[in-house]
C-alpha cells in the first residue's frame, strides 16, 4: 500500500493555506454496467439496463452495455492506466446481476473471482479499491416482482451486500452501499429516463424509500461482516438549488426542490427523519403507508463518510399558473419531469459556458454545496465521489486527445475543494468522473467523460491531457501552478 491511509473515518486532516491535507484521497471512478461489457460472462444474469437498453427509443443510437469498454477482459489494462496518472484509489462498482444472477438464491462464485482479480490487481498497484454496491444495475428478476418500489428488493439488497462482503471484505476499506438513490428512484421510475423506464410518480417515492432502506440494511450487515476498521458511506447526488429571485414563491419552488433533492435522503439518513415539507408535498401522491415503524431507525445508522457527487448546480423559480413548464435544465431530456409534486417549478437556463451534455460549468456551485452540508449536517466527513465533465473529444493527428475544456473543468471544481477545506470543510477525498470514456446512460456512447479517451471500435486507450494533467495534480497534492501536459506518461 502507499502512504494514503484507508482509515478515512479517524484521520486527523492538518489544513495548509495551499495544497490539500496530507492523506487527501484523489481518486478516478467508473461503474460496472457502463464499462465491464461481458454481459454473458460467467453466469452474469440480466440487468434493468440490458432490458431497458432494448427498449425502442430508450437509449441513444440503440446502444447498449454488452461490450461497453470491455473493462471485464481489460482491467489489468485499465488498472495500469491508474498508476501511471498516479491516482491513490479507484471507486468501482459491483455488478449485482454478477455475483446473485437473479436478485435470490446463491452467490455466483465466477462472478466474485472477476471482483477479486481486479482488487487484487488494485492492492498490488497500491490502490485503494473503494466498492459501490449498487450503481443502478437491478437484477431484471427483482423489478419482474416489482422493484424498488416493492419493499422486498431491499432485503435482498442487503442479503447480496453480505455475499460480496464476505468475499471481498477483508481486503476493501471502504465500502458505499447506493449510488445516487434520488437517481434510481426518479429517472427510474418517475420520469422513466432511467432504467426500468417507469412513469409512475407516486412509485418513486415508495422507490427512494426502499433505496433508503437498501442502504440502512446494509450498513447493518456491512458492519457486522467488516472489519472495525473499515469505513461505510452512501454516495448521493445532493444539488445545489438556486432561487431565481427572493420573491416567495420562487424561494417556495427552491425549497420543494431542496427538499426533493437533498433533505428526502440527508435528513433520512443523517437525522432519521423524513422533511415534514416533503411529506407534506407529496401528500396528493401518497401517504407514506410504504413507511414501517422502524424503517428510519435502519436508515439513519451511522455512517463514517457522506459521498456527495457534483457535476452542475440548477436555477429554479415558480410557474405561473398555466404558462408552459422551462425545462432547460434539471434533468431535462424528457417531456416528463423527474420530480413527483414538483409541476409548478420551472427550471431556468443558466449563464456561463456548457459541457458536451449542456449542464453549465459553475465551480461555485460546488462550493456551495460543501460548505451548506458541512453547515446543516455536520456529523459526516465528505468526499467528491463524483465530478467531471462531457466534451467532444477526438484523437488529433499526432494521436493526441487535447481536453483544455476538462482541465479547466478540474482545476475549478478542484480549487472549490481546496477553498472548502481551508474554511473548515472536512472533505477527505475526490474523484474524477470518469477513468475511461463510456456507456453514459440514455445518452449510450455519445458523451465523453473519461481522463482515458477510448476508441470504442477497437478499445484502444489513450491517456487525454486531463489524465496528465490530474497525474501532476496528485504527484504536487496540489493544483499545477500552470497547464504545462508532462509528456512522460503518453
Ligand atoms: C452520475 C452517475 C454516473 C455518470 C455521471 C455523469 O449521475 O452516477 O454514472 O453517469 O452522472
Amino acid at each position: 500500500m502507499n502512504a494514503v491511509q484507508p482509515d478515512t473515518g479517524q484521520q486527523i486532516l492538518t489544513k495548509p493555506a495551499t495544497g490539500f491535507p496530507a492523506g487527501f484521497l484523489w481518486g478516478v471512478g467508473t461503474s460496472a454496467y457502463q464499462i465491464e461489457g461481458a454481459a454473458d460472462a460467467d453466469g452474469r444474469g440480466p440487468s434493468i439496463w440490458d432490458t431497458f437498453s432494448r427498449r425502442a427509443g430508450a437509449v441513444r443510437n440503440g446502444d447498449n452495455g454488452d461490450i461497453a469498454v470491455d473493462h471485464y477482459r481489460r482491467f489489468a489494462e485499465d488498472v495500469e492506466l491508474m498508476a501511471r496518472i498516479g491516482v491513490s484509489t479507484y471507486r468501482f462498482s459491483l455488478a449485482w446481476p454478477r455475483i446473485q444472477p437473479s436478485g435470490s438464491g446463491p452467490a455466483n462464485p465466477l462472478g466474485l473471482d472477476f471482483y477479486e482479480r481486479l482488487v487484487d490487481t488494485l492492492l498490488g498497484k497500491g490502490i485503494i479499491p473503494v466498492v459501490t454496491a449498487y450503481h443502478w444495475d437491478l437484477p431484471q428478476e427483482l423489478e419482474d416482482a416489482g422493484g424498488w418500489p416493492n419493499r422486498d428488493t431491499a432485503y435482498r439488497f442487503a442479503e447480496y451486500v453480505g455475499m460480496a462482503a464476505d468475499r471481498l471484505g477483508d481486503r476493501v476499506p471502504l465500502w458505499s452501499t447506493v449510488n445516487e438513490p434520488w437517481c434510481s428512484a426518479f429517472l427510474g421510475y418517475c420520469s422513466g429516463v432511467h432504467a426500468p423506464g417507469r412513469q409512475e410518480p407516486a412509485a418513486s417515492l415508495a422507490a427512494a424509500h426502499h433505496l433508503l432502506l437498501a442502504h440502512g440494511l446494509a450498513v447493518g450487515v456491512l458492519r457486522e461482516k467488516l472489519p472495525a476498521t473499515s469505513r461505510i458511506s452512501p454516495v448521493l447526488n445532493t444539488m445545489t438549488v438556486r432561487s431565481a429571485s427572493d420573491e416567495p414563491a420562487d424561494r417556495d419552488a427552491e425549497r420543494r426542490i431542496d427538499g426533493l433533492a437533498n433533505r428526502l435522503f440527508l435528513d433520512a439518513m443523517l437525522r432519521g427523519q423524513y422533511p415534514a415539507d416533503v411529506l407534506a408535498d407529496t401528500v396528493g401522491l401518497t401517504d407514506w403507508s410504504f413507511v414501517q415503524d422502524s424503517d428510519l431507525a435502519e436508515i439513519s445508522r451511522p455512517i463514517d463518510l457522506l459521498g456527495i457527487n457534483y457535476y452542475t448546480p440548477m436555477l429554479v423559480a415558480a410557474r405561473p399558473d398555466g404558462q408552459a413548464p422551462i425545462r432547460a435544465d434539471g434533468h431535462g431530456n424528457s417531456n416528463v419531469s423527474p420530480w413527483p409534486a414538483a409541476d409548478n417549478v420551472n427550471f431556468l437556463p443558466q449563464p456561463g459556458p456548457r459541457t458536451q451534455l449542456d449542464w453549465t460549468v459553475d465551480s461555485t456551485g460546488l462550493h456551495e454545496l460543501l460548505l451548506r452540508i458541512h453547515r446543516d449536517y455536520p456529523m459526516v466527513p465528505l468526499v467528491v465521489a463524483e465530478n467531471g465533465a462531457a466534451y467532444d473529444d477526438y484523437v488529433d493527428p499526432a494521436g493526441r486527445v487535447r481536453d483544455p475544456e476538462r482541465i479547466d473543468y478540474l482545476r475549478g471544481h478542484l480549487g472549490m475543494v481546496r477553498r472548502a477545506i481551508a474554511e473548515g470543510v472536512d472533505v477527505r477525498g475526490y474523484f474524477v468522473w470518469s477513468l475511461l470514456d463510456n456507456f453514459e446512460w440514455g445518452y449510450g456512447y455519445s458523451k465523453r467523460f473519461g481522463l482515458v479517451y477510448v476508441d470504442f471500435a477497437t478499445q484502444t486507450r489513450i491517456l487525454k491531457d486531463s489524465a496528465r494533467w490530474y497525474a501532476t495534480a496528485i504527484a504536487h497534492n496540489d493544483l499545477p501552478a500552470d497547464d504545462t501536459i508532462p509528456g512522460e506518461l503518453l
